[in-house]
């Protein structure tokens, strides 16, 4: 207990200053990882802490004596959230608010208004972005759908893969004897063959196999995805890509993190080939952010996960009624989909350490990862 006390110092070291608490609350403010403004009574920011300044990326010397509607417009519900706070005295909570003004664009957000009892008109304003919460809540499922069909996908591999050679045999065999108008029906059985042969081996990633890491070159892997979609399934659609150069390696398995972004661009290729416009784009981008810490538990592994790699395409949106089951195996909307491509992507996403993140609207929708960062054997990892 008192070696507790001793390394939060907490003790009380003289007695004269036994009323005196060592730790000044400036201090506790900026160790909170919520993000905490104080307005006056006129909505002008008068105190942040560092989760704040982190918010709205911008510093605390900025932040100090800016009215409020600087950062959201005036007509923003926040304003309406402020304002019941001190009217009522009380505080008022609303969720999943979308925080967009010229200096700022979250979505998902949860806010807290607390009027301050000792100075009349003050509210304590607190904001969190949920994402981060739901994404890691999001793959956790997913995660653990996926371990339920690794077991389903180990028996297929091994029961339907042999009998599936056997008959893509036969079939080619009947295909180089049989009259011309039975050799289309022998062709369609050896593309089927091949078509249940490729997502069973699909299905096999799954595994559990050990996850060999090393450092990776993103800028490469993207590359590579390019272009084998470009050549592909991709063919006519326009490609932007905003990269950020210094960006470390990712630590990382090259080829699952080409799988994952295959599939990202595919689906974002998809999304595009619905419609009837002809200006379809896929944005392809990268970047550090600076100062975010956010990390993601998996296994005994805590890793920062400062580095991020996004997809994004112009498409229609993503339909909202499977926006919740996203991750999740054989949730699709395509005739011929297997709904296996995001499941994948968040199980080795997860096996990475790493964090998955969607936000969609129509003509906007955004896959953005996060990965940790290669570090040198003997560096410290933080
Ligand atoms: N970029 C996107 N834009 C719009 N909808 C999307 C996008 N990405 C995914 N979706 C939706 O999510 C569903 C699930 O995607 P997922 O990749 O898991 O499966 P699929 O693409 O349907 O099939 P598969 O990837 O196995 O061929 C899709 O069917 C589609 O409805
Ligand atoms: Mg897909």
């Amino acid at each position: 207990m008192s070696g507790f006390k001793r390394a939060f110092g907490l003790m009380k070291r003289n007695p004269r200053a036994a009323s005196e608490p060592r730790v000044d609350a400036a201090r506790i403010l900026d160790a909170l990882p919520l993000a905490m403004v104080v307005l006056d009574e006129q909505d002008n920011i008068s105190t942040v802490n560092y989760a704040a300044e982190e918010f709205f990326g911008s510093s605390k010397n900025l932040l100090m004596n800016t009215h409020l509607s600087e950062i959201l417009p005036l007509d923003h519900p926040i304003f309406l959230v402020l304002e019941r706070a001190r009217r009522d005295g009380l505080t008022v909570a609303e969720h999943d608010m979308a925080l967009e003004g010229p200096r700022l664009a979250r979505r998902g957000c949860a806010v807290q208004a607390a009027p301050l009892q000792d100075a009349p008109g003050f509210v304590v304003l607190t904001l969190q972005d949920e994402s981060a919460a739901r994404a890691l809540d999001q793959q956790m499922s997913a995660r653990n759908a996926a371990r339920s069909i690794t077991g389903m996908a180990a028996i297929l591999a091994h029961e339907v893969k042999n009998p599936l050679s056997g008959i893509r045999g036969a079939a080619q065999l009947l295909e180089a004897s049989a009259p011309a108008q039975d050799r289309e029906l022998a062709v369609l059985i050896r593309d089927e063959a091949d078509r249940i042969r490729a997502m069973v081996e699909r299905m096999e990633t799954f595994g559990e196999k050990k996850l060999e890491r090393h450092a990776v070159n993103i800028h490469r892997v993207l590359e590579h995805v390019r272009k084998l979609s470009g050549s592909g399934f991709a063919a006519r659609i326009r490609f932007i890509e905003s990269y950020d150069p210094s960006l470390p390696h990712v630590h990382g398995n090259r080829d699952q993190l080409v799988q994952v972004l295959l599939n990202l661009v595919k689906n974002a290729a998809e999304s595009i080939a619905g419609m009837e416009r002809d200006d379809g784009e896929i944005h392809l981008s990268t970047g550090f952010q600076h100062g975010v810490r956010l990390s993601a538990s998996s296994g005994r592994m805590r890793a920062n996960l400062p580095l991020f790699v996004a997809v994004r395409d112009n498409g229609p949106g993503i339909p909202e009624d499977i926006r919740r089951h996203l991750f999740e195996p054989f949730i699709s909307t395509k005739a011929s989909g297997s709904g296996l491509g995001l499941a994948l992507v968040a199980k080795i996403i997860a096996d990475h350490g790493g964090l998955i993140d969607m936000e969609s609207r129509p003509g906007r929708t955004e896959f953005r990862i996060n990965l940790p960062v290669f570090e040198e054997p003997g560096e410290s990892d933080g």
